[in-house]
């Protein structure tokens, strides 16, 4: 059962998200996270960190695990993912260090091991403009784990704005699968801006198929698309 939350802007669209974050955090204190990354969150970790400052929110005893990490890339790399993360989110709340869980391409058995103890309650995605989750690229079967990937050519294209001036985009990432991702007991997806229409209306309704990997989560018994009108124009 697929749930579309269709907001007026791309701002009441992240709050809601952060709203819906909040409220699970509030019933069980340690709940497990499934965080991504992209620029449709930052605004979903300002609003948690606003929270989190102004209204107690506590991450105290929650724990995390992110989505996906470039292959390659120094410790600490500007357009890391890891580095994403602590900008955005980890530096300003109260979640012990310990308990945020990052992939790692040569730790992908210790990633799935490490889930697969609790779970994750609660899984946040976005979508990208070819419907991907993740980094899991059309053609990413539904069986799929933890493993590196190479990112398609047009990935690499969208995210070049992430990296200094004449520094190649990596090649390849390391990636939740798409079995990982349904493994997730609620999936929250947002989708926002017009470029995410068409992902976005093929991966509601179009076939489920792997040439848009987002359609997989029609498979699942609870996610909700949380988006914005322009995000929602081809629904
Ligand atoms: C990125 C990430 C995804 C993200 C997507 C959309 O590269 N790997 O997890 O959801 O692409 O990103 P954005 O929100 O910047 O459009």
């Amino acid at each position: 059962i697929t749930v579309c939350d269709v907001r007026p802007d791309r701002q009441s669209a992240e709050t809601e998200l952060a709203a819906r974050i909040a409220a699970q955090l509030r019933l069980r204190p340690d709940l497990v996270l499934g965080l991504a990354t992209g620029n449709s969150m930052i605004g979903v970790y300002r609003a948690l960190v606003g929270m989190h400052r102004k209204d107690g929110l506590s991450f105290a005893k929650a724990t995390s695990f992110n989505l996906d990490e470039y292959c390659g890339l120094p410790v600490g790399h500007p357009a890391s993912f890891a580095a994403y993360m602590r900008e955005h989110f980890f530096a300003h709340v109260d979640m012990p260090p310990g308990s945020a869980h990052l992939p790692d391409e040569n730790g992908c058995a210790d990633f799935e091991a490490a889930i697969a103890k609790t779970g994750i309650d609660l899984q946040i995605l976005g979508i990208g403009r070819n419907g991907h989750i993740g980094f899991n690229e059309p053609g990413a079967p539904v069986t799929s784990r933890t493993r590196v990937v190479e990112l398609a050519a047009a990935t690499r294209a969208a995210n070049e704005r992430d990296f200094p001036a004449g520094e190649a985009v990596p090649t390849h990432a390391v990636t939740m699968g798409i079995a990982t991702i349904l493994s997730a007991r609620t999936i929250l997806l947002l989708a926002t801006g017009a470029a995410k229409a068409e992902a976005l209306a093929g991966a509601l309704e179009g076939p489920v198929t792997p040439q848009n990997p987002a359609s997989f989560l029609r498979l699942h018994a609870d996610v909700t698309v949380i988006c914005d009108r322009d995000a929602a124009r081809l629904l």
